[in-house]
């Protein structure tokens, strides 16, 4: 059975390969506290990775090879995940006398009743939550199964930087772990907290609700800071690196922040907000405690103040490393400054503390 979970024993790479770029990430822990030991980024081609599909796995495995050379890392062993849609998962109960190995032989015959696919086209794992509620000699069992293909393009995007694939996770998992190191930032007065952590991205934006920390709703919408770029680029004829660039280094013209800035923070705005309202729509909830602003387009200026203005809520931008460490092979500013699009490669770098 395909450790689609994952067991494993030593340090891991958190690989996230996004739609923008490929994201590295290691951590270690001692005493208690979390050091990042490296770091990289790199940007992938144009649609090697379309909607978080790989469509290019040479492009994304040369990529891959420079993100771990950048990053100076020795590790070889990689945590990387799978996105939501791609993922079905079910909550089952099971004898909790079975033994790891009993229910692996279980599940494995019993697979096709809960997997509306082929089962040799689909890797399978499973996790045990603990006792079950209404029945002390069982325990709930979250399967989680996705399309093979989906975990051999990244088995295999990783072989050619000699990388090799210990942990394939869900995206969702990943980003719960990730928030385990944001919540201590949030002031909860002793409640449990509903927070509403929207990830805007380069191509997609996902509004993920975690109540107590656990994911309540997730919804991904195409939207995201690909648009702003290429406003820069058709404005001032650009080409994409360099609108990349001026995107974060600035020296653009005077018209800019009007013109151009201003209009996309609204349109970040009202994509938040209108998030909000479908998840209220769709939920029995009809407000959160926080907002949480995630993705390298929740680094525009300006921006919190206008949705925490807009959706009445308290808002910030999201930065795991808040309490960690930073080693010497990590350039620190970089790290900062990418810090709310690395939610993700934390949650997986994470799995090497399982
Ligand atoms: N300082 C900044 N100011 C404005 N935009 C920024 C800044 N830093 C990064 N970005 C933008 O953030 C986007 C990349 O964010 P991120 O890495 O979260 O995307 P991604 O995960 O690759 O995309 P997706 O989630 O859509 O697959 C790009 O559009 C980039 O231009
Ligand atoms: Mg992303």
């Amino acid at each position: 059975m395909f450790g689609l979970f994952g067991k494993k024993s030593s340090a891991v790479l958190g690989v996230d390969v996004s739609s923008s770029s490929v994201k590295l990430l290691e951590l270690s822990k001692q005493g208690g506290r979390i050091k990042v030991e490296s770091y990289a980024v790199e940007p992938l081609p144009a649609n090697a990775v379309v909607e978080k599909n790989i469509t290019d796995v040479e492009a994304v495995g040369e990529v891959l090879k420079r993100v771990a050379s950048k990053s100076r890392t020795g590790v070889k062993q990689v945590a990387v995940a799978v996105s939501g849609s791609a993922v079905i998962t079910k909550l089952i109960q099971m004898d909790g006398g079975l033994n790891e190995f009993e229910m692996e032989d279980q599940i494995a015959l019993e697979a096709d009743q809960y997997i509306p696919y082929p089962l040799d086209e689909v890797a399978i794992d499973f996790e045990v939550q603990g006792p079950s509620e209404n029945n002390p000699d069982q325990v709930d069992v979250l399967l989680a199964a996705c399309r093979k293909e989906n975990v051999d393009i990244r088995e295999d995007a990783l072989e050619i930087a000699s990388l090799s694939a210990k942990i394939v996770d869900v995206e969702a998992y990943s980003l719960e772990r990730a928030y385990s190191l944001i919540e201590p930032q949030l002031d909860s007065q002793g409640e449990e907290l509903v927070v509403a952590i929207v990830d805007v991205g380069a191509t997609m934006t996902t509004l993920s609700v975690l109540a107590n920390g656990k994911t309540a709703y997730t919804r991904e919408q195409i939207f995201g800071g690909k648009q702003l770029t290429e406003e820069i680029q058709r404005r001032y004829g650009l080409s994409l690196e360099e609108a990349g660039l001026a995107k974060k280094q600035g020296g653009l013209p005077d018209d800019y922040e009007s013109e151009v800035l201003m209009p996309f923070r609204e349109a970040v705005v009202q994509q938040v907000a209108r998030a909000l309202q479908f998840f209220f729509g769709a939920s029995q909830y009809n407000a959160v405690d926080y907002v949480v602003l995630a993705g390298g387009t929740a680094s525009i200026q300006g921006l919190t103040e206008m949705v925490e203005e807009k959706t009445g809520t308290p808002t910030l931008v999201a930065n795991p490393f808040a309490d960690m460490a930073v080693g010497s092979r990590v350039n620190a500013s970089a790290l900062s400054n990418d810090a709310p699009s690395l939610m993700i490669a934390c949650g997986l770098a994470m799995r090497s503390f399982d």
